[in-house]
């Protein structure tokens, strides 16, 4: 029992990595700061700034600004914490391979099937918010395509059942019956997976070309949004600043996280970039503060021009622009979303099959999935598969529940990073020019007394946080748990003096998951659960450390 613990908490060393990895993978090294920096943005910029961002205005009001703010605070610790992992280990594979040489194998196995949610299931929420405004520009044009072949089966039958009015249960009523089966399928989503998946299989250097113009477009044409939309900011929009309290603020956050995930995503490039130890903690860094810029400025914008109540749609960009009756800016920012989201689809779908490479070299999955393409040198088996794990879905799934389902994972792969960082040994290396060092300041005294004050303080002015409901019969158990977690870490700061930038990305996370509802945690469980039965029926015998 005891030898099957240890074999679980196997880990690899960090010497081993970098050496026999990051040199010899065969992957081209084309990408610079610059590239990275752009990659960032092409990641980040999609589906969470033109959708997810109104429902997160609705619930938020103009106050959603603060979960921005909130969000970008976590992130921008569990970026630095990336950085910090990316410059010890300069290999593929992102929080996975970080969390290997860290936590040992069964954690990194959790984070890798924990990011599949994060890169291919975010894609199919990417994929269907594509479809929406790609439907938008085709019908700028006067091309209409039916409406079975534009939505999603599960939301239209549900609408149907619910005997909503709408083009949902438009679309099952008109749709042809095949076999017995209404026939309703999103065509644009599935066709832009088909499109990317191509793409990247077919080179690092084509991707990262049409990436950059892509980041290109898609900031320019946002630029304009805010600076048209900010001609129309009336300042009365903003009363009420926060309608429905702080909790109606946390109810917006999986879109609001969702909107910033992709920073991250710059950690799977390592080894196809020039000098990945100085130039990814870059990449990351600069690409999360202009977006933290943008989405704040956006969000007012958003919340100015319209009443926060008009933002409950799928296409707020284009929504407000239509109330305010601006018809070429319709069109304008489908274009701009179309070309935003595809970039987002584009980044995540490299991601993928780099962090199934790095888990087929250790052993944990079948060598299929390191292949390498002769030609374009790409991992081309993992890049196919991927193509598939996110087209499959897009017949039967809907964007409400990838969407939290994304969050979930990726805030929890975000936790194991910024854990993992303080369980390394502190990174004594000497600085270099030019290389990340994370600034060390100590969180002995600090993070003890912000807990005490924060408590006070909690105690004082939101007593009622532990409850769910204003009658206060039940439990929040998640921020009962994280006002748990949040003292234990405290303990432990005070005993280990451990890291205070770490300390914080790690509070911040956790707080974060805090906003996630009870189902959200069960579906993740199950998920762990199906990921531990494969991780033992396979990667626990075949693993490179299994010396037994
Ligand atoms: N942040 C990415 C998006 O919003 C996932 O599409």
């Amino acid at each position: 029992m005891g030898f099957i613990f240890n074999n679980l908490l196997r880990r690899k060393s960090v010497s081993a990595i970098s050496d026999a990895e990051s040199h010899e993978s065969g992957l081209h090294r084309v990408l610079t700061v610059r590239d990275l920096t752009f990659f960032g943005i092409a990641a980040i910029i999609g589906a969470g700034s033109f959708s997810s961002i109104g429902s997160a205005c609705f619930s938020g009001g103009p106050a959603v600004i603060f979960l921005f703010v909130i969000c970008a605070i976590a992130c921008g610790f569990t970026a630095m914490c990336y950085a910090d992992f990316a410059t010890r280990v300069p290999a593929s594979g992102s929080a996975y391979t970080y969390a290997y040489v860290s936590f040992g194998e069964l954690a990194a196995w959790i984070i890798g099937w924990a990011l599949l949610m994060e890169y291919s299931i975010g894609n199919i929420y990417v994929a269907f918010s594509w479809s929406g405004y790609f439907v938008n520009l085709l019908e700028g044009f006067g091309l209409h395509m039916p409406l079975w072949l534009t939505n999603n089966y599960s939301d239209s039958h549900q609408a149907f059942l619910d005997g909503a009015a709408g083009k949902l249960s438009n679309a099952w009523n008109a749709a042809p019956v095949v076999l017995g089966v209404k026939f309703i399928i999103d065509l644009p989503a599935i066709m832009i997976n088909i499109l990317v998946t191509w793409l990247v299989y077919v080179g690092t250097k084509e991707s990262r070309n049409a990436s950059n113009i892509m980041v290109i477009i898609k900031l320019a044409i946002i630029l304009l949004v805010i600076i048209v939309g900010a001609s129309y900011v009336d300042i009365d929009n903003w009363t009420p600043f926060m309608p429905n309290q702080f909790s109606g603020v946390m109810a917006g956050v999986s879109g609001v996280f969702f909107a910033y995930i992709g920073f991250d995503a710059v950690s799977t490039l390592a080894e196809e970039s020039k000098n990945p130890q100085r130039d990814l903690p870059r990449g990351m860094i600069y690409s999360l503060i202009i977006c933290t810029v943008v989405f704040i400025i956006l969000a007012l914008v958003l919340t100015g021009m319209v009443s926060y109540t008009a933002l409950n749609v799928s296409d707020p960009l284009a929504e407000v622009f239509a109330l305010k009756g601006i018809k070429w800016m319709l069109f304008i920012v489908s274009i701009a979303a179309v070309v935003a989201m595809t970039s987002v689809i584009l980044v995540f779908q490299m991601g993928q099959p780099r962090i199934w490479m790095a888990m087929s070299r250790d052993g944990l999955l079948p060598k299929k999935f390191a292949e390498i393409h002769p030609k374009y040198k790409t991992p081309a088996f993992s890049t196919l598969i991927t193509g598939l794990v996110v087209g499959i879905p897009i017949f039967f799934t809907t964007p409400k529940f990838v969407l939290d389902f994304t969050s979930i994972g990726t805030l929890f792969a975000f936790v194991l990073v910024c854990g993992g960082v303080l369980i390394l040994p502190r990174n004594m290396e000497a600085r270099e020019k030019g290389k990340f060092k994370m600034p060390y300041v100590s969180s002995k005294f600090i993070v003890p007394v912000v807990t005490v004050v924060g408590f006070i303080l909690i105690g004082f002015y939101y007593p009622n946080s532990i409850y769910a409901n204003d009658a206060n019969d039940i439990y929040n158990y998640p921020m009962i748990i994280f006002y748990l977690v949040w003292i234990l870490i405290a303990i432990f700061s005070f005993i280990k003096s451990y890291s205070l930038i770490p300390v914080l990305g790690l509070l911040s996370c956790c707080y974060l998951l805090t906003g996630m509802g009870w189902t959200n945690w069960m579906m993740f469980s199950v998920w762990l659960v199906i990921g531990l039965v494969v991780y033992l029926m396979y990667g626990y015998r075949k693993s490179k450390l299994n010396t037994a």
